[in-house]
């Protein structure tokens, strides 16, 4: 039988590095694209396309060349950097979105799509829990472009019978990769200071409670939904899914358990204002009804597994 093909765009990025080792590990055939190169020496060895997703003949002829059967299109203009620089950000997510969808609807090979969308769907009158087809009237470019993205991931589904699989991904917390300019990256910055020599300082006030969750879910979920059979894919938009939700004090206290010497400071900036608007927290009952979806690292979990990629060893409480 032919093996599958996963084409991963963005395959450089935090989300995409993970993603592509965990294929890769799991024996599948991976081919990576993005603008840079992969950093991580176990994916160097690895086919790699370097490909603007904005190009839609290169996006087209690129994935048919290796004979792709799924794609995985992760490219995209995050929270922060997208109110920076909308025009860019919109024209990335959307662009890039559309020319994958459409070079995947007229391909015969490709069986599926993934592309995830974000919490960034929610705006400020929600309330802290966002139900599955909540209030999203999003506030920030990057909202607005995963709001439209799941539109027309569901009218490609609906009109060109193409198999696109999403989730809303809360923010991601991973040891492999440094993040991409989002609104929750203080959560993966913060390892990097965990000695000083200054207290780290902090983006976002202490109580701002945020939907986060550990990179081993974030692909847990990918590889679930898209291993789903078709008739339980029920929604027609993305899929609402919960890690853990903790506010950087909460994240702080946990750290200071192995490292007492740990100290911040806040200092809140504009991204306070994108956090904000965002939910406490995530309705995922769709998800687990449907295909099954249950998250496994909790908060303790997640800190040993941050401090020991830095650290390589922890000093636990009682030891000292
Ligand atoms: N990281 C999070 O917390 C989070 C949360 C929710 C949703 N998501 C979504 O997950 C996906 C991946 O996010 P990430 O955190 O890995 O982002 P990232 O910024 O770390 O990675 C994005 C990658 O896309 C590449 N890229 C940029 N412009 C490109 C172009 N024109 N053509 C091809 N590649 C290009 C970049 O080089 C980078 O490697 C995005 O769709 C993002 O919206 C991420």
């Amino acid at each position: 039988m032919p093996r599958n093909v996963h084409f991963i765009i963005g395959a450089s990025g935090q989300l995409g590095t993970e993603f592509a080792l965990a294929l890769h590990q799991a024996g599948e055939q991976v081919v990576l694209s993005d603008i840079k190169p992969p950093e991580l020496d176990s994916l160097k060895d690895l086919p790699f396309e370097c490909m603007d997703v904005r190009d839609a003949d290169a996006v087209a002829n690129r994935m048919a060349q290796h004979g792709t059967t799924h794609v995985h299109h992760l490219a995209a203009a995050l929270s922060a950097r997208g109110e920076k620089e909308p025009q860019w950000a919109w024209d990335l997510n959307m662009r890039g979105l559309l020319n994958v969808l459409e070079a995947s609807a007229d391909s015969k090979k490709i069986a599926k799509v993934f592309w995830p969308s974000s919490i960034a769907v929610f705006g400020p009158k929600n309330g802290p829990v966002a139900e599955q087809n909540g209030h999203r009237i999003p506030e920030t470019v990057y909202g607005i472009s995963k709001q439209a993205g799941e539109q027309w991931c569901a009218w490609f589904r609906q009109h060109r019978g193409l198999d696109v699989r999403s989730v809303r991904y809360p923010g991601l917390i991973g040891e492999l990769s440094p993040p991409g300019g989002g609104t929750t990256d203080y959560a993966v910055e913060v390892f990097d200071h965990l000695d000083g020599p200054t207290p780290y300082s902090c983006f976002l006030s202490k109580d701002t409670v945020l939907p986060m969750m550990h990179m081993e879910d974030a692909v847990g979920a990918m590889m679930q939904i898209m291993s789903a059979p078709q008739g339980r894919i029920l929604n027609s938009e993305s899929y609402n899914i919960q890690g853990l939700s903790f506010d950087p004090e909460t994240l702080f206290a946990e750290i200071q358990q192995h490292v007492p010497g740990f100290e911040a400071v806040f200092a809140p900036d504009f991204r306070q204002s994108i956090a904000d608007g965002w939910p406490d927290e995530l309705n995922d009952s769709a998800a687990r009804e449907d295909w099954g979806w249950t998250a496994k690292v909790g908060i303790q979990d997640l800190v040993q597994r941050m401090i020991v990629s830095k650290r390589q060893s922890i000093p636990f409480p009682n030891e000292g």
